[in-house]
């Protein structure tokens, strides 16, 4: 009994999630950086079932786009199948067994695209035990304090599984019972298709319960095993904001954990928030009110945070990243980012340079050891190594029509409160003097001024101003400086 992988996972992504009360399908809400509807096909695709279904309805364009999308992503293949207008999630497996070849047998686990937490390892437990106790049903099953609205375990004196009740349809004494069903099952796929077409309609909602193929089952002479797994997490559904929210907490703690036991320190996992495709290097430390998201990667003995949010970002090897927010950029190693600064996307920031405060960068290559360390707007430009950009330097690269590119050569010195303006080429090697406006080209060695000439009028604050403090302060100033006795006296 090795080999405990299901012959056929068929995950249920119709239903409407009326108590979301949202235009964006249950299914397709996030926790983690991945839609509930993710997570439950790439556990299934890790559990190595050979054939994986999701049957959609509700907004089904939409949802199947995300499926063929994410299929392709985990390298893997699902089928579509449309559930028709009978509604509930016997309906719904009724439909997906429709997608799978006529002569398959074995065992078919069924998930829902609303319990996200299940893990391929509990897929693979739940298949292994429902093989050893050659039964028809196996449940996946969880005991909760407060087992809310979920569908009730019901046993018989013996302590084996009787039926499902559904908490709509159950009887005080049913709702007592705090053990519950997630949803989660492995059937013989034989007598899953000769009991659906046994389950009616009759019940509260009207709808056809996958839950009572276990009475079916029984009655027949089949066995129905429970999976009680302790871990419940695994086991709840998200049927409203409430529990999205929950759970995208509880997946994040255990992410977090994850990063923490590979060598990862996260010095406040309450106000760290990583996805689960986040990749991380050993001796890195995370600062509070920090997100990772997408697919950002992290190298090793970094610091990251407090307050920086990166979004498919990648970063290198003992960076310093403070107080920033990035998307698809790029940091090299030994770099320094922030305090305050915007990483917008296509920003390539070379090892050990820098973007420092109230700085933005879009689509723009800063070189190895490049400085722009304060107050500047670099767009499509490209800063080449050892280059620096005086404080408050604007690269202008957009002329209400079209954007162009400035490049700035090697070593380079930009002085202060320049206006860079595309496109424009400053070679390497050369100055801008500050306050330029640069239009034209400068080349190597050249010092580029591009700014009118200082003039100083003599008398002028007497004559415009006069009796103001300022002409006070003036006369005073010129009746004490008499410089050659001054400096003499000094020197004495
Ligand atoms: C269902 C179970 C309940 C269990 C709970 C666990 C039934 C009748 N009840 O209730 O015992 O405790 O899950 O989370 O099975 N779906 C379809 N087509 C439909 C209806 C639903 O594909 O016609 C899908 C939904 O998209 C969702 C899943 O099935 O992914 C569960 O549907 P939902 O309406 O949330 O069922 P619950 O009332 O939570
Ligand atoms: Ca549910």
């Amino acid at each position: 009994m090795n080999d405990v992988r299901p012959d056929a996972v068929i995950i249920l992504a119709a239903g409407e999630g009326t108590r979301m009360r949202s235009t964006l399908p249950k299914v397709l809400h996030p926790i983690g950086g991945a839609p509930l509807l993710g997570h439950s096909m790439r556990a299934a695709s890790a559990a190595g079932a050979s054939e994986t279904v999701v049957v959609i309805r509700h907004q089904r364009d939409r949802v199947a786009a995300f499926v063929e999308d994410f299929a392709g992503r985990l390298e893997g293949h699902a089928v579509i199948a449309d559930q028709d207008e009978v509604k509930g999630t016997g309906r719904a497996v009724e439909c997906g067994l429709q997608a799978l070849p006529a002569d398959l047998s074995g065992t078919v686990v069924v998930t829902m695209g609303d319990v996200p937490l299940l893990s391929a390892e509990t897929i693979g437990e739940l298949t292994r035990a429902h093989a050893e106790a050659g039964a028809a049903v196996t449940v996946v099953t969880s005991v909760l304090e407060d087992p809310q609205s979920y569908g009730r375990i019901i046993r018989d004196a013996k302590g084996d599984v009787e039926r499902i009740v559904e908490f709509k349809d159950a009887t005080e004494d049913e709702r007592a019972v705090t053990e519950i069903n997630s949803g989660i099952y492995a059937f013989d796929v034989a007598v899953l298709r000769r009991e659906l077409a046994n389950v009616t309609t009759e019940n509260a909602q009207g709808e056809k319960y996958l839950t009572d193929v276990l009475a079916l089952a029984r009655a027949a002479g089949g066995t129905v095993h429970a999976h009680v797994i302790p871990d419940r997490w695994q086991a709840e559904g998200v049927n409203d904001r409430v529990q999205l929210a929950a759970l995208g907490r509880i997946l994040n703690e255990r992410t977090c954990e994850r990063h923490m036991r590979a060598g990862v320190t996260i010095v406040d996992p309450a106000t760290t928030w990583i996805d689960t495709d986040v990749s991380i290097g050993a001796d890195t430390t995370i600062q509070p009110g920090t997100q990772l998201l997408g697919a950002t990667s992290i190298g090793s003995g970094t610091t990251i945070g407090p307050e920086v949010t990166l979004t498919d970002c990648w970063v290198g090897d003992d960076v310093h990243l403070r107080r920033a927010e990035g998307e698809l950029a790029v940091v090299g190693d030994g770099a320094s980012v922030g305090p305050y600064s915007y990483l917008r996307p296509g920003t390539r920031l070379g090892a050990k340079g820098k973007i420092g405060g109230f700085v933005e960068t879009k689509n723009t290559t800063i070189g190895e050891g490049a400085k722009v360390p304060h107050l500047t707007y670099a767009g499509d430009a490209e800063i080449k190594e050892g280059a620096n950009i005086g404080a408050g330097t604007i690269f202008a690269n957009y002329d209400g029509a079209t954007k162009s590119r400035t490049v700035v050569g090697r070593h380079t010195f930009v002085g202060s409160q320049s206006v860079l303006v595309a496109p424009v080429e400053i070679a390497d090697g050369a100055y801008v003097a500050a306050g330029s406006a640069v239009t034209d080209p400068i080349e190597p060695g050249q010092l580029g001024i591009a700014r009118a000439r200082q003039r100083t009028i003599d008398g002028w604050v007497a004559k415009r101003h006069p009796g103001t403090p300022t002409d006070a302060a003036a006369k005073a100033a010129a009746s004490s400086s008499s410089p050659t006795t001054e400096s003499s006296e000094d020197q004495q």
